[in-house]
């Protein structure tokens, strides 16, 4: 009970100080983080890349999500399921994006099912913060607990935050899944060990 309540004050102070941040910064964060992420060599190598297109104040991952199309990657984007967990579909180009639920947007082709991010070389997730350990807070759905719990050990996890959403410590409860890196505008890629 304690961690909840802790998580949830540590979302709502993390939210405003993200909300708070300049348009420019914003843009310099999406364009540095972009260009650090395609030369990740997990990346450029990766033939499956699980992402995600970001929503309101979140670290602008649009342009990310095109580059790789682009450059031929195979991108699955998710899409929120009634009971939180997260089904998973092709990235065919911004055209092939659709209104969801809660604001997001999300693929229109067609469903893979839950257990195709499995399949992925690199899985991008989002993250209101992430700790030096990889402990990740989201938004408090837990969706991401369940997808990362199929995602195998060797496989890059990586949560794009601003470089203030790099924290020492973050509550963790039992279901809590770590990520492997962080991406921050000023340090690029941060793998934990
Ligand atoms: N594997 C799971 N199966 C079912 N419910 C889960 C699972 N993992 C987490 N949850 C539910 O999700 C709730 C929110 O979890 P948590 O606060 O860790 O979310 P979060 O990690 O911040 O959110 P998200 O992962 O969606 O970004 C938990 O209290 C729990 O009820
Ligand atoms: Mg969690």
């Amino acid at each position: 009970m304690h961690d909840i309540l802790s998580k949830s004050m540590m979302r709502s102070r993390l939210l405003s100080a993200r909300a708070a941040l300049g348009a420019d910064t914003r843009a310099a964060a999406a364009r540095s983080m972009r260009d650090e992420l395609l030369a990740v060599p997990e990346v450029e190598m990766g033939g499956t890349i699980a992402a995600y297109v970001s929503i309101g104040d979140e670290p602008d991952t649009r342009s990310l999500l095109f580059a790789l199309w682009k450059r031929g990657a195979y991108v699955l984007l998710p899409l929120l399921l009634p009971d939180g967990d997260l089904d998973w579909a092709s990235y065919e180009g911004p055209d092939s994006l659709a209104p969801g639920p809660r604001g997001l947007l999300q693929p229109t082709e067609k469903p893979r099912g839950p257990g195709a991010v499995a399949s992925a070389d690199v899985v991008l997730v989002p993250a209101v913060a992430v700790d030096r350990t990889g402990m990740r807070l989201g938004r408090g759905g837990g969706s991401y607990d369940r997808a990362l719990a199929r995602v195998g050990p060797a496989i890059l996890t990586v949560a794009p935050v601003y470089d203030a959403e790099l924290v020492d410590v973050l509550p963790a409860e039992p279901h809590d899944q770590r990520v492997r890196a962080a991406l921050t505008p000023s340090q690029g890629l941060v793998r934990f060990a």
